[in-house]
């Protein structure tokens, strides 16, 4: 059996929280490969609406084992806290021993880093995912497994603070009290002993006794590392090939991609955004859309959907189909723009360049519509949007197989 993965295809917060959760259901194993509680993913079921940051979005399916990978920075306090909403998952989570554990004092680096860049700040979540994965590429890390040892742990962060004292002096942040820092990290042992284990031999095992497993992507393609928009990016690889070395799974086991897009675009945090709209469309976007992060409450930035970017995007991934997301947050509008081409140093181009700094959006414009909301068969959407949708899939070339018109669970439209 092969794995289905799951990808952000823009800045993120593009609805995959909604699409894993509405998916789980028909599969044994859901994976998160990457990341770490900068993710912020809505679930909405029944009118209740719940976040996750660290825990995969099939944790509200009662029959998938959930599984945070070794590619993910995880904070055992912040763990911990999101797993508290949740009754009796033991058996239904477990934590791979090589994921990289994210602890206060990366949280302080990271703003501390930020302050310091003044107007050069790339406006990350401030959670400590920069440095919590510079330590890891630095080999001064340490791994989830070394929880079970707390009294060796302690001793090596004190190790730790020792050798890089001169650049925790620059940024005045102090060591930690050594014996606080022992009853803390037994405290996350015996919160967390039970769900600590090898997951790459699980998702093996699942993959062989042909298991169903569906791979959860957080942040989004303009966020990777090496392919977004650097600086302003994560600290960790968001496309599908992070998938591999984030969970253990050879390339040819990766089955069907299924990109996550929202019909228009957002980012937060800073860094160039071709397509953004600093007028009125992009205020009824923000309002309309409810665009303000699930884990900083900052507010996004809003714009028109870029199929350049997308495209890029698309192949970077290998997608297969597109989920196209918040469709309903269009109503209403009597034009929608869509990103076609870019101006970039005097050219007109088609494809992303090194950077987006500096590069002017060239527009379509398509006729608005209303009454998408709540909509779940795709005969039945407004007519201007469902040719909004096709115009979307020859300027993207790829086919969009799953419509979502809200935030519920069931307003999702399949396509074959
Ligand atoms: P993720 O990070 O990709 O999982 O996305 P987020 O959860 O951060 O942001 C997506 C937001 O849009 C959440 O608040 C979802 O509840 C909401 N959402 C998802 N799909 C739809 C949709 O089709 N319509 C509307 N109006 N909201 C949606
Ligand atoms: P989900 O999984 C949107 C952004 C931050 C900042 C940049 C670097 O919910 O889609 P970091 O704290 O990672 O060092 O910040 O990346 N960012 C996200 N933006 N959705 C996310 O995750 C994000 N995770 C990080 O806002 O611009
Ligand atoms: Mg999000």
């Amino acid at each position: 059996m092969k794995a289905d993965l799951i990808v952000g295809l823009q800045w993120g917060d593009e609805g995959k929280g909604k699409i894993v959760d509405f998916l789980a259901k028909e599969y044994d194993f859901v994976c998160r490969f990457g990341g770490g509680h900068n993710a912020g993913h809505t679930i909405v079921v029944d009118n209740k609406k719940y976040a996750l940051h660290l825990v995969p979005s099939g944790i509200l399916n009662e029959k998938a084992i959930n599984i945070v990978g070794n590619g993910v920075v995880l904070s055992p306090k912040d763990f911990i806290k999101e797993l508290e909403q949740f009754d009796n998952v033991k058996g239904r989570i477990y934590i791979s021993d090589k994921a990289h554990l994210l602890l206060p004092y990366h949280a302080k680096i990271d703003q501390a880093k930020e302050r310091l860049k003044g107007d050069k700040a790339i406006g990350t979540t401030g959670k400590g995912i920069g440095p919590a994965y510079g330590d890891k590429i630095t080999r001064v890390g340490h791994r989830v497994g070394e929880l079970l040892h707390p009294k060796k742990l302690t001793k090596d962060i004190m190790e730790y603070f020792k050798i890089q004292k001169p650049i925790f002096d620059a940024l005045q942040i102090e060591a930690p009290n050594e014996k606080e820092l022992l009853e803390e990290l037994t405290f996350y042992k015996e919160k967390l002993q039970d769900y600590i284990t090898d997951t790459t031999l699980l998702v093996w095992e699942a993959l062989e006794s042909s298991k169903k497993v569906l791979v959860e992507g957080a942040q989004g393609t303009m966020l990777d590392i090496d392919h977004g928009t650097y600086p302003y990016v994560t600290s960790s690889t968001t496309i599908s090939a992070g998938a591999c070395s984030g969970l253990g799974i050879a390339p040819q086991k990766i089955g069907k991609v299924i990109g996550i897009a929202k019909a228009y675009c957002t980012r937060v945090g800073n860094g160039p955004f071709p397509s953004e709209d600093f007028g009125e469309d992009g205020e009824y976007l923000r309002k309309m859309g409810h665009e303000f992060g699930t884990t900083t409450g900052r507010p996004r930035r809003c714009g028109w959907f870029d199929a350049v970017a997308m495209r890029h995007a698309i192949k970077l991934n290998g997608v297969d189909r597109v989920a196209l997301m918040k469709l309903d947050v269009l109503d209403g509008l009597k034009r929608v723009k869509v990103c076609v081409g870019y101006e970039f140093e005097g050219k007109t181009i088609d494809y992303v360049p090194y950077t987006l700094e500096g590069v002017k959006p060239i527009y379509q414009e398509f006729q608005g519509w209303d009454g998408s909301k709540g909509v779940r068969e795709f005969e039945k959407l407004p007519k201007e949007a469902k040719e909004y949708i096709q115009n979307l899939e020859e300027l993207i070339g790829a086919k969009i197989g799953i419509i979502s018109t809200s935030p519920n669970r069931e307003d999702t439209i399949f396509r074959t």
